[in-house]
């Protein structure tokens, strides 16, 4: 049997994780990227459960060189690639007055610039498989979160990612992405806030990993006639005025 191969970045924990468990039950061989989290113990639970599925890739994706490194390992180990999901990011606060130049870079690399050069790496290969890229944005893309300047920008960026790449890269591949509101809280910890934080959720909740898998899910094996699309995921948020 020849089993689809996806990337996945930022493997190790949360979103990412889950998506890896869901497509490896579906069936993928997977490359899971990781940067300070080891994806090791992930890729043991399911190598065990299907010997030489999952090769793993350390990188740290402020590295210029690590969009390479990883569509090389997924090639050398694979020789194919049938979906990239750029799930890696980081997120943080930059209050003007206080926001950095490394802060900048960091920000942009992880949500955006990585991003655009894995898609570009690994655009040959998709094509050949009639595959597809999934990039995970945020609403706040679109309506900006206070104190989140860089982040936010970032994500704009990788919104225009998707739509413009949905273009360049059609007819053999289909480029969509999911725009999560609150699908877990940082550290996994609810904020001080938390019953505000609901109340700005139609819903009554934050959405949980899998609420983010089924719909990446949907846009990967279902959706075959939608690219440059990004969907919220928010539970009702974006329509509900999130300022
Ligand atoms: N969680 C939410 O409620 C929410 C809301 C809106 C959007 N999103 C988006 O959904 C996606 C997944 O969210 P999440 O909360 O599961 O993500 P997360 O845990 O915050 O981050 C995912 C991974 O990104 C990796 N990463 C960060 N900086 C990196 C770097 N310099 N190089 C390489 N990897 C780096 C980390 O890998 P290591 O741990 O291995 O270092 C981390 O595990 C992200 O794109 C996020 O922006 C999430």
């Amino acid at each position: 049997m020849n089993h689809p191969v996806a990337i996945i970045t930022g493997s190790a924990q949360r979103i990412g994780k889950a998506l890896a468990q869901a497509l490896h039950a579906q069936g993928y061989n997977l490359v899971l990227h990781y940067f300070n989290t080891s994806a090791a113990p992930l890729a043991d639970t399911l190598n065990a459960l299907r010997p030489n599925s999952v090769t793993l890739i350390q990188a740290d994706l402020n590295n210029p060189d690590a969009s390479a490194k990883i569509i090389e390992h997924a090639i050398n180990i694979f020789k194919q690639i049938d979906v990239l999901v750029n799930n890696a990011s980081s997120f943080y606060p930059t209050p003007i007055g206080a926001a950095t130049q490394q802060n900048w870079h960091d920000l942009f690399n992880t949500n955006a610039a990585a991003p655009f050069f894995l898609c570009q790496a690994a655009a040959p290969f998709l094509a050949l498989q009639k595959g597809c890229i999934i990039n995970i944005a945020d609403i706040y893309a679109q309506t900006p979160k206070r104190n989140h300047t860089l982040y936010c920008m970032a994500k704009a960026a990788n919104t225009m990612l998707t739509k413009s790449l949905a273009i360049e890269l059609a007819p053999n591949i289909r480029v969509n992405g999911i725009a999560p509101g609150a699908a877990l809280w940082p550290n996994n910890q609810p904020p001080q806030n938390e019953e505000s934080a609901l109340a700005e959720i139609p819903l009554g909740r934050v959405g949980g990993a899998q609420a983010m898998v089924e719909t990446i899910l949907f846009l990967i094996n279902s959706a075959t006639y939608i690219t440059g699309q990004i969907i919220p995921v928010d539970g009702g948020k974006s329509v509900a005025g999130i300022a």
